[in-house]
């Protein structure tokens, strides 16, 4: 029989018993299996699917047209049987390969893409904590174990916080030690904010104001941050910089407090052997203020080099300055309503790029801020 026999009507092709019908519809599922055989991609089934049952002119829609719906009245319900049969028949064959030409699809991109597992991988270097923040790290612990915690506040301040609320007026002189970048932004509403009426801190002070404004005494706190100065680099300066700022206020704090709490840091951070004094200094919102120097870490505080000569990092003088504090000034205390008559404190404020430097033996601060991978390693 002819490939093409569904174009023809069971008339033409000489059917004119219904036991005619049966071998008719085994011969068409025989070729039908023999092209789905043969379809083994996604591609080729689809040409299948649409000779066969492509809804106009495909082999199924033909049958019907062709040998059911000009059969003779004895014919119609024996090929119609058939029909059905052939159909349901073709349809789950079609459906187990359609399942197995995907499952093979996928097992051939899996293997082209399969992940060699036995080559060695892609070793990616892993990073570290950069000094200062170990350093900053460091500090924290050696405070908090003493009942101090850690508070920050904004980089972008305004005068008040920066220098009114620390009892530093305008055209105080020492606003002129701290050369100021002043910054504009837009406010909520859009609009730029007036020239001087706000600044990148020169200082973690302002934090100070900050935190008595929130919270009621006692305070102990410590506040690591950033500060921005207009300053030139070099070895000692930077543009910006970092600092520790500490603030304890209570009804019974006195200056022994305060240096005892200041000795316990510094023998913690740079060693038991070291000694400490302060001396007279200023700020505007310390009274009295001191200035902290330790004994020189680097000649063991004799002034002299291990070769007899002046020790170059103390210049022979034995001590290193360290940084500046002192007991709160009570002028201070009126900007954030606490009582002076009842509270006592201190502050102090330290380089931490300094405190660093020191205790590591760098020479130069822009090291910092170079982010030169042999200089970072050095820290892991
Ligand atoms: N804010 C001062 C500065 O940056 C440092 C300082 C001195 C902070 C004395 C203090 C302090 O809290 O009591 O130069």
């Amino acid at each position: 029989m002819s490939r093409n026999s569904h174009e023809k009507t069971l008339a033409a092709l000489g059917v004119t018993q219904a036991e005619q019908v049966a071998p008719l519809f085994a011969h068409l599922l025989s070729q039908a299996n023999a092209d789905l055989n043969a379809a083994n991609s996604a591609e080729t089934f689809e040409k299948f699917r649409v000779h066969w049952f492509g809804r106009k002119a495909g082999v199924v829609t033909l049958v019907g047209d062709n040998w059911l719906k000009p059969a003779v009245r004895e014919l119609k319900p024996a090929v119609g049987q058939e029909l059905n049969k052939f159909k349901a028949q073709l349809e789950a064959r079609m459906e187990a390969r359609r399942a197995a030409i995907e499952s093979g699809a996928e097992q051939a991109v899996s293997a082209k893409d399969r992940v060699e597992l036995s080559l060695p991988g892609v070793l990616r270097p892993i990073g570290s904590r950069h000094l200062i923040r170990q350093v900053f790290q460091e500090i924290e612990d050696i405070f908090v174990s003493i009942g101090f915690s850690v508070v920050e506040g904004p980089e972008i301040e305004t005068p008040y916080y920066n220098f009114e609320a620390l009892n530093i007026p305008e055209f105080h002189p020492v606003r002129d030690d701290m050369d100021t970048f002043y910054v504009e932004a837009a406010n909520e509403s859009g609009s730029q904010t007036p020239p001087g009426s706000l600044l990148l801190r020169t200082h973690t002070s302002p934090v100070q104001i900050r935190t008595m404004e929130r919270q009621k005494p006692p305070v102990r706190v410590i506040v690591p941050g950033k500060v921005y100065r207009r300053d030139n680099p070099d070895a000692t300066h930077s543009f910006m910089f970092h600092q520790i700022e500490g603030l304890a206020v209570d009804t019974d704090i006195t200056f022994c407090d305060f240096t005892g709490t200041i000795e316990y840091f510094v023998k913690q951070y740079f060693g038991p052997s070291v000694k400490t004094r302060f001396r007279p200094s200023y700020f505007p919102f310390t009274e009295p203020s001191v200035e902290f120097d330790v004994s020189c870490i680097f000649c063991g505080g004799s002034g002299a080099a291990a070769n007899g000569t002046t020790c170059g990092k103390c210049k022979g003088s034995e001590w290193i300055e360290l940084f500046g504090a002192g007991m709160v000034d009570p002028a201070v205390y009126g900007f954030v309503n606490y009582d002076a008559k009842k509270l006592s404190g201190f502050a102090f404020g330290m380089g931490m790029d300094r405190l660093a430097m020191l205790k590591y033996g760098i020479d130069d601060i822009q090291a910092f801020f170079q982010n030169d991978v042999r200089f970072l390693k050095q820290f892991p």
